[in-house]
C-alpha cells in the first residue's frame, strides 16, 4: 500500500469518516432539493430513476473518488497531479482538479444562500412565527424573506462564517468532533418527523406518490435531473469525496464505507420525503410546489402541531447542521489546495476562499429580488450556432449556478473520476487499494470503466438536447 501521507491530517477511524462524508452527502439535498425535484417531476418514476442511478453510477464512482483521494492524500488537483505521474499518465488529468475547484466555488455561493434560508427559519421557530399559522400566512413568510436583499445576505454571511470557522480549524478539531453527535440526531429528528406524518399526516398518499411510478412522467429532463442529484446528493463530482478519501486511514475499507455512506444518504432522503410528502397531502398543499416546499409546508405542520414551536426549531437546526456539514465539505478541496499551493496558514486561506465565494452568492441572492427578471446568459438566445445552450438563456444567476454545477459539471467530472480510476491506475495499485473479491471488483471496473461513463454521457447529451430519445 502506498505510504504517503496527507499533510493535512487524517480521520481517525473508519467511523469518523463515515461519519464525514455521510455529513457531506447528507444536507440540503436531501431535505430540501430532493423532495420538491421529486415533486416537480411526477414522484414514483423519477424516484425509481433516481435511485437506479445511485447504485449503477453514484457508488461506483464514489469508490473511484475514495480510491484516488487516499491514493494522491492531497487536494485533488495535487492527487490527481501525483497520481498521473506515478502511473505515467499525462498531465492533462490534472483538469479533474481544475475543474472541481471551479465547481466548488460556484456550488458553495448558491449552497450557502439557501443554508442561510434555514438558519432564518430556525430563529423564525424560535419566535414563534409559525404558531397557528396556515399554508397562506408560512407562504407570505418565506417570500417576505425572499424579498429582502439585506436579510438575504445577513443569513448568507452567517452560514458563509460558520462553514470559514469550521475549516479553518482543520480536519479533526474543526469537522470531527461536531459530526460525532450531529448526524445521530438529526436521524433521530427524521424519524420523529416521519412519526409525525404517520399519525398525523397522509402517509398512504405520501408512499404512493414517491414508490407507485408513472412511466409517462419520464422526460428527458426529469432523467437528467434525476442524474445530475444523484451527483449532488453523494457530493460527488467536484473532489469533495476525494480530499475526505485522502484523509482516510490506511486500512479502512473503501467499498464498505462507501456502502454506508450512500445507504445513510438514501434513507435520510426517502426518510424526508415520506414525511415532507405526509404532510404536504394532508394540508392540501401541492407536491409541485418548487423550492419552497420545505419552507412552506413544514412550518405550516409546524405552526398547527401540538409542540410545533419545538419541533419546528429543532428541525431547522438540523437542517442547517445538515447544511453546514456539507457546506464545509465543499469548501475543504479549495482551501486544501490553497494551502498546499501557498503553504500560507490554513485560516488565512480559508478566508479569502471564503470572501470570494461569498461575493459570487451575492449574485444568487438577488436573483430572488433586484435581480429576479435578470438572465445573464440571455445574450446567446438569438445565436443560432449555440442552440444548444438554449436551456440556460433563461435562467438566472441562481438557478444558472445550479444547473450549471449540478447538470453538466458534476457529471462531467463524474465521468473523468471514472474513467482515470477505471484505465489510468495500474491494476496492482487499483488492488492495493480495493482488497475485495475477484466477482465484486470485477463488476466495479465494467462500471467506471464502461456503464457509468457511457450512461452519464447519454443522459448529458439527451438532457442537453445534443441528442434526443425522448
Ligand atoms: N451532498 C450535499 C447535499 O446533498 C451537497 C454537497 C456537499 C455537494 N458537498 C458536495 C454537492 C460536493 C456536490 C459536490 O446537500
Amino acid at each position: 500500500m502506498s505510504d504517503r501521507e496527507s499533510p493535512h491530517g487524517q480521520w481517525s477511524t473508519s467511523l469518523v469518516f463515515v461519519l464525514a462524508a455521510a455529513g457531506s452527502a447528507v444536507g440540503l439535498g436531501n431535505i430540501w432539493k430532493f423532495p420538491y425535484i421529486a415533486g416537480e417531476y411526477g414522484g414514483g418514476a423519477f424516484v425509481l430513476v433516481y435511485l437506479f442511478c445511485i447504485v449503477m453510477i453514484g457508488i461506483p464512482i464514489m469508490v473511484a473518488e475514495i480510491t484516488l483521494g487516499r491514493r494522491g492524500r492531497q487536494s485533488p488537483v495535487n492527487s490527481l497531479r501525483t497520481l498521473a505521474q506515478d502511473e505515467g499518465r499525462s498531465q492533462a488529468w490534472t483538469i479533474i482538479g481544475w475543474m472541481g475547484l471551479l465547481t466548488g466555488f460556484l456550488i458553495l455561493s448558491f449552497y450557502s444562500v439557501v443554508g442561510g434560508w434555514s438558519l432564518a427559519y430556525v430563529l423564525y421557530a424560535a419566535l414563534g412565527a409559525f404558531s397557528e399559522a396556515d399554508a397562506s400566512d408560512t407562504a407570505a413568510l418565506f417570500e417576505a424573506l425572499q424579498e429582502s436583499p439585506w436579510t438575504l445576505l445577513a443569513w448568507h454571511t452567517l452560514f458563509m462564517a460558520i462553514v470559514f470557522a469550521i475549516v479553518a480549524r482543520g480536519v479533526r478539531r474543526g469537522l470531527e468532533r461536531a459530526l460525532d453527535f450531529l448526524m445521530p440526531l438529526l436521524f433521530l429528528l427524521l424519524i420523529i418527523l416521519v412519526g409525525y406524518g404517520l399519525v398525523s399526516g397522509n402517509m398512504a398518499a405520501a408512499v404512493s406518490f414517491m414508490f407507485r411510478p408513472d412511466v409517462s412522467m419520464l422526460t428527458g429532463e426529469a432523467i437528467l435531473v434525476a442524474m445530475g442529484h444523484a451527483f449532488f446528493t453523494l457530493s460527488l463530482g467536484m473532489g469533495a469525496i476525494m480530499v475526505y478519501g485522502a484523509y482516510l486511514p490506511k486500512r479502512s475499507s473503501i467499498g464498505k464505507t462507501t456502502l454506508s455512506i450512500a445507504g445513510i444518504d438514501t434513507l435520510v432522503a426517502m426518510l424526508a420525503g415520506l414525511a415532507i410528502f405526509s404532510i404536504v397531502f394532508s394540508l392540501d398543499i401541492s407536491p409541485a410546489e418548487g423550492p419552497g416546499l420545505l419552507f412552506v409546508a413544514l412550518p405550516t405542520a409546524f405552526g398547527n402541531m401540538p409542540g410545533g414551536t419545538f419541533f419546528g426549531f429543532v428541525f431547522f437546526a438540523l437542517v442547517s447542521v445538515a447544511a453546514v456539514t456539507s457546506g464545509i465539505s465543499i469548501l475543504e478541496p479549495v482551501v486544501a489546495y490553497a494551502v498546499e499551493k501557498s503553504g500560507w496558514t490554513r485560516p488565512v486561506v480559508a478566508a479569502l476562499v471564503s470572501l470570494v465565494i461569498w461575493t459570487i452568492g451575492i449574485g444568487a441572492l438577488l436573483s430572488f429580488n433586484l435581480w429576479e427578471g435578470f438572465a445573464p446568459l440571455g445574450f446567446l438566445a438569438d445565436v443560432p450556432r449555440l442552440w444548444f445552450l438554449e436551456p440556460l438563456t433563461g435562467l438566472n444567476i441562481f438557478d444558472l449556478l445550479s444547473w450549471t454545477t449540478g447538470q453538466l459539471l458534476l457529471p462531467l467530472g463524474g465521468i473523468l473520476i471514472a474513467l482515470f480510476a477505471g484505465w489510468k491506475l495500474s491494476q496492482p495499485s487499483l488492488r492495493e487499494e480495493l482488497p475485495m473479491s475477484e466477482d465484486l471488483f470485477t463488476a466495479w471496473l465494467v462500471a467506471v470503466r464502461v456503464v457509468a461513463p457511457i450512461a452519464v454521457l447519454i443522459v448529458l447529451l439527451n438532457g442537453l438536447g445534443i441528442l434526443r430519445f425522448s
